[in-house]
């Protein structure tokens, strides 16, 4: 028997490192092995060098869409699925496939609650280079992202919207894979995404559901192929529960907006919420929101959504459903009016420019690599991280900028790091002495 049959005709019980060798030699794995693997982690009698050693292999020789499907309800079904129709109601969520820079739960989830959706989410935290809503909450001092099942039912039935982190009850295999692959080089991979990300909305129970699936150099997806790929697969395995979705493909080759660190992105979102946030992602928030506002049902058309969108932040709702939220988690109400008692980084040095040209090019990957070498993110598991630190980048893609134009502020614990996010940022960015065309935000939809 050669190696590539190795344990493949045998009857005997299935073992960890059966399933391993099987996925690393490249063959598709059965529904009965992904369902063991998965709950044989989430039950902790799988230990994480072996369920990391699955995920390299997975990354690295792919799964069909079978399996993709089969992970994704087996890593659904690690925990228990919620169904809020008899409770609550229909609900709406929307997921980010990460970004740099991307807070757009942190303004979208509030505005379309503000017009009337139930908004049930369960986030993440941050993921490689990409910063995680949950971390960005945390900024908020006392806010909670651990609610139990009835405190998140509870707070959707009254306050209409709910955010907070993967309870132990709903998709528990997430919370252990996500943490996992974040730190072991195993976050790119199509059906793992689509895994992780559909688990979770099953999990949570929303009925609706507007997936912005990145593509650039600052998401998992570089490029759109792959993007539209991931779409689709998870688009498929939405319907296959009986849920509406709408996948947008959505550009991440400069981060989107200004502010790139967890404290500095809240304080970009309550700007957004005021009205007054940067313009690509002020437009983001609403072409998301006006997605969301359609598909559930809520307006008939797109103009129709943005129309409610606009006004929801124009008068002031979506702000205070934000508020109305933050208070219901615990956290400190009186950060949305006084941006300053935000966690600050110690030393927060604005650069400008040297030069007079168009910029060409503001690599988001690198961006938030430097955030995260800041100290916004995690490289193991048990790190903490600093809420405070990260990157303002002043300028878009296509801007045109004079000497002394405000280019960065980096905010960071110390002078070293200063000096190192200084080289680093100022990397990322290209210049062009000719006129260059801002980059588009949507590159397509996918229902
Ligand atoms: N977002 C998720 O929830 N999971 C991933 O794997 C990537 C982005």
């Amino acid at each position: 028997m050669d190696r590539t049959q190795e344990n493949r005709t045998s009857h005997r019980p299935l073992r960890a490192v059966d399933i391993i060798i099987k996925k690393r030699d490249g063959l598709a794995l059965s529904r009965e092995e992904i369902e063991y693997f998965v709950n044989g982690y989430t039950a902790g009698d799988i230990p994480d060098y072996q369920t990391s050693a699955l995920l390299m292999a997975i990354v690295l020789k792919d799964m069909d869409d079978r399996e993709a499907t089969d992970l994704t309800l087996a890593m659904a079904h690690s925990g228990e699925i919620l169904d809020l129709t008899p409770i609550i109601g229909k609900t709406v969520d929307k997921h980010s496939t990460g970004g740099v820079g991307d807070k757009t739960t942190l303004v979208v989830e509030p505005l379309v609650a503000a017009c009337g959706l139930k908004v049930a989410k369960m986030s993440g935290r941050g993921l490689g280079f990409s910063g995680g809503t949950l971390d960005k909450l945390e900024s908020i001092p006392g806010y909670r992202v651990d609610l139990s099942q009835k405190e998140f039912l509870d707070q959707v039935s009254r306050i209409g919207i709910v955010l907070t982190g993967q309870s132990a009850d709903m998709a528990p295999a997430d919370g252990k894979l996500y943490a996992l692959r974040d730190v072991t080089g195993t976050v790119q991979s199509i059906p793992l995404i689509a895994a992780s990300v559909m688990s979770k909305k099953i999990a949570a129970g929303a009925h609706t559901i507007v997936l912005d699936v990145k593509t650039g150099n600052g998401a998992f997806m570089e490029t759109l192929e792959e993007a539209r790929k991931l779409s689709i697969l998870m688009v498929s395995i939405v319907r296959l529960s009986g849920r509406k979705v709408v996948a947008l493909l959505s550009d991440m080759n400069q981060p989107l907006g200004c502010a790139v660190g967890n404290a500095l992105e809240i304080a970009e979102a309550l700007e957004t919420l005021r009205g007054a946030g940067p313009k690509d992602f002020h437009e983001h928030c609403l072409v998301v929101g006006a997605h969301l506002l359609k598909a559930s049902g809520k307006v008939s058309s797109l103009g129709e959504g943005r129309t409610m969108a606009e006004t929801a932040l124009q008068n002031g709702s979506a702000l205070e459903k934000f508020r109305m939220l933050v208070q219901a988690q615990g956290g400190d109400v009186r950060v949305i009016d006084d941006l300053n008692l935000l966690p600050k980084a110690p030393v927060i040095k604005t650069l400008t420019t040297v030069q007079v040209g168009w910029i060409a090019g503001i690599h988001a990957r690198e961006i938030g690599e430097t955030v995260i070498a800041l100290g916004g993110g995690r490289a193991k598991k048990t790190d903490s991280i600093d809420h405070s630190v990260g990157i303002v980048v002043h300028a878009k893609v296509g801007d045109h900028l004079n000497a002394g134009d405000a280019l960065l502020t980096i905010h960071a614990k110390n002078s070293v790091d200063f000096e190192l996010a200084q080289e680093r940022a100022l990397a990322a960015i290209t210049w062009r002495d000719k006129k260059t065309d801002p980059l588009p935000l949507f590159y397509g939809v996918i229902e």
